[in-house]
């Protein structure tokens, strides 16, 4: 499901990540671990086909990194390590904006959020302007809006969430992958 090989990136005199390779299986759940600048999040961004590596290849849920980029895109989904929601909108409002933006239609829409919300323990909080939620509850936000696709990529997803959270986005993915989807 992922293939990278020898994967690099460079911005200007800095080498962000060097000769990278692994290979992720269908299914199963995979973390990068290393010191703050080591490459992770660099990694990850060429990996949802937002950046070009310099050097390397990879595919990701079949798609070339670099030719195909347009179509992981439209396959998976990415939380940011920084909170990248609107913070103007409802709970409700961005998990539907997500929704719409990975192409649900209006009727399925509204049936993900109200899955999504009762997963994720945000029903107290649906009509809540996102901005005005603690760190941690953002970063479960964020989590939900990023899980209607096959593949979900998180970079540290356990930094600013609860422990809580953290574990039940584990078990969750690993019911996902039960189930014999990537994530929900
Ligand atoms: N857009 C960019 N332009 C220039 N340098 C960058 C850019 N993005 C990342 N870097 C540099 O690349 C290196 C790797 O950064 P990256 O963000 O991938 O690390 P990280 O492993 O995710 O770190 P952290 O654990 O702190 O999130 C760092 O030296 C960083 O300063
Ligand atoms: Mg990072």
């Amino acid at each position: 499901m992922v293939e990278v090989a020898q994967l690099a990136k460079r911005f200007g005199a800095t080498q962000a990540v060097a000769d990278v390779s692994f290979t992720v299986a269908a299914g199963e759940i995979f973390g990068l671990l290393g010191p703050n600048g080591a490459g992770k999040s660099t990694t990850i961004r060429m990996l949802c086909g937002i950046l070009d590596p310099t050097s390397g290849s990879g595919r990701v849920v079949g798609f070339d990194i670099v030719t195909q980029a347009e179509k992981i895109k439209a396959s998976i989904g990415y939380m940011t390590q920084r909170f990248s929601l609107y913070e103007d909108l409802t709970v409700a409002e961005n998990l539907a904006f997500y929704a719409s933006v990975y192409g649900l239609d209006r009727r399925r829409r509204a049936a993900r959020v109200d899955e999504v919300i009762e997963k994720i323990g945000l029903a107290a909080r649906r009509r809540q302007i996102a901005g005005t939620l603690s760190g941690g509850w953002k970063q479960r936000l964020a989590l939900a809006c990023s899980t209607s696709r096959r593949c979900c990529s998180s970079t540290s997803p356990r930094r600013a969430s609860t422990p809580s959270a953290a574990a039940n986005f584990g078990s969750r993915s690993t019911a996902s992958r039960r189930r014999g989807r990537r994530c929900s």
